[in-house]
């Protein structure tokens, strides 16, 4: 299993939900975060103590799934992420040791996403 990590723009948001909600990926959960990439942030001093500015607000999703979904994750954040301007954000992977859904106890990376037939219609 591993975790995709990726920090992107707002904007961007909607459709990758979107796309992996299609896809058979419902599951996720994402961060309001602020954050500098090469262009760093800028420090300026203000009374007596230093502080970053020109930090972006970005948001942050991660995404556990199966080994073998991995690409399809990226590929999508990928898909509706790039502008082709500084600030796009950045993916990374992560491995996860283990999954165990709370409801039942049962644990494996079947849990990670609903890939079986089991309709779930409130309360997630
Ligand atoms: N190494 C990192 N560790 C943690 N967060 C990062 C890292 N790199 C980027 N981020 C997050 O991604 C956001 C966007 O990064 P950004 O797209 O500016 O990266 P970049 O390397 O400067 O690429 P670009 O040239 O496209 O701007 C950052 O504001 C930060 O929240
Ligand atoms: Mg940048």
């Amino acid at each position: 299993m591993k975790m995709v990590v990726a920090y992107i723009r707002h904007e961007a948001f909607e459709s990758i939900r979107q796309d992996l909600l299609d896809a058979g990926y419902p599951s996720l959960s994402i961060t309001e975060v602020k954050g500098s990439g090469r262009q760093k942030g800028i420090t300026e001093h203000y009374r007596g103590s230093e502080i970053a500015i020109h930090l972006r607000p970005k948001l942050k999703i991660e995404c556990v799934v199966d080994d073998a979904s991995v690409s399809t994750i990226t590929d999508t954040i990928l898909k509706h992420g790039r502008t082709g301007s500084v600030g796009d954000g950045k993916i990374f992977i992560l491995p996860v040791e283990e999954a165990i859904r709370i409801r039942t106890g049962e644990a494996g990376e079947e849990v990670t996403q609903s890939h079986g037939s089991e309709e779930i219609t409130a309360g997630g």
